[in-house]
């Protein structure tokens, strides 16, 4: 693996950040950034042998402090999704948080990890960040040391290894909020998207879980087998789909452990990407909320790109049937995703 690193313009306090790129021997690379931990790039091959770029990307670290790019690629900390109400009640303890997304708070709220300068190592075919995140920082309890080592492999696998410990009890769930567009399209709607779940989590108008699973069957969201997201986005007949304008929605993950959980596939480019993870659930976001300036003067609108941020269930905090985001002081936080590449 081919490790390349140059500077990447600075932070909104004025310290350096760096663009770390690992090349494998096909040529294919992935590109990120100690600011924020972002995916910046991912160059894959595609049918044709050709090299194509596979996600929404930035310029700089002072474009992923725009905050018009909607987490683009971010690592999200503390707490990605919702929290209804900005606030949760821990060992008897309200801890206030900020409120970023109406009355709720989302994705970590004010200045959340993606806006984080974040230490880091080269490794044999990977980068290993680092950040501490203080006591209280966001009103989070605990001083939380977090670990995100990103691995490249020569058949274009990109794993994501998050690991965190804490010296107090605090509430976590990361995720990565990489946008693809696996094609030469502005928009992701000729791609089809399987995922395996035969249920998702209800919200409100504020996108605040309900607290029920509804059942997939005979909805938008049966992605049970993969299905056309152009012909999916017309649907009218789900008031919680029509609402978002598409896809912003916590799919209930079939099975546990790790597995593959989803699949994108653009016959166009004939480029497919398929998602594993060891996490009980996966946001779908399709974008419908773009509207900003992207890579190389790029102008990204809406479904340009489609986000599967895996991760516990939005609002784990409020919701005891949904699992436990709970970190216990001496405890270790430990999850992994995958995102494949290959071409059909
Ligand atoms: C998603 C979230 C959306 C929107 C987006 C950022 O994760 O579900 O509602 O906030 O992030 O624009």
């Amino acid at each position: 693996m081919r490790v390349d690193i140059r500077p990447f313009g600075k932070d909104p306090a004025g310290q350096p950040a760096d663009l770390i790129t690992l090349t494998n021997a096909r040529g294919e690379s992935v590109s990120l950034t100690n600011f924020g931990g972002h995916i910046v790039s991912l160059m894959v091959l595609g049918r044709a042998g050709s090299l194509g770029e596979v996600c929404l990307g930035q310029d700089s670290a002072e474009d992923y402090a725009r905050r018009d790019i909607g987490y683009m690629g971010g690592t999200i900390g503390r707490y990605g999704n919702r929290i209804g109400g900005a606030a949760f009640t821990l060992n008897g303890e309200e801890y206030p948080l900020y409120a970023n997304d109406g009355r709720n708070t989302l994705h970590g709220g004010k200045e959340g990890f993606n806006r984080k300068l974040w230490a880091y190592e080269v490794e044999e075919s990977g980068v290993v960040m680092r950040y501490t995140s203080p006591h209280m920082e966001e009103g989070y309890p605990g001083e939380l040391a977090v670990t995100v080592r990103f691995t490249f492999s020569e058949q274009a696998e990109l794993r994501i290894d998050y690991r965190a410990t804490t010296d107090r009890d605090t509430q976590i769930n990361l995720t990565n909020h990489a946008y693809f567009n696996l094609g030469n399209s502005p928009d992701i709607l000729g791609h089809t998207l399987w995922i395996d779940a035969d249920q998702v989590i209800e919200v409100d108008g504020e996108l605040i879980p309900t607290g029920a699973m509804l059942p997939v069957e005979g909805t938008p969201y049966d992605l049970r087998t993969p299905q056309p997201l152009g012909e999916v986005m017309q649907r009218e007949d789900n008031a919680m789909f029509a609402a978002a304008k598409g896809f912003d929605i916590g799919y209930v993950l079939n099975g546990s452990g790790m597995r593959q959980i989803a699949r994108l596939h653009d016959p166009d480019s004939g480029r497919v990407m398929t998602v594993s993870t060891d996490q009980p659930g996966v946001q779908c976001y399709s974008g419908q909320g773009f509207n900003c300036g992207g890579r190389a003067g790029h102008r990204y609108c809406a479904y340009a790109g489609i986000a599967l941020e895996t991760q516990q269930h939005p609002d784990t905090v409020h919701q005891p049937s949904f699992g436990s985001t709970l970190l216990k002081a001496g405890d270790v936080y430990q999850t992994a995703t995958v995102y494949a590449f290959s071409a059909q």
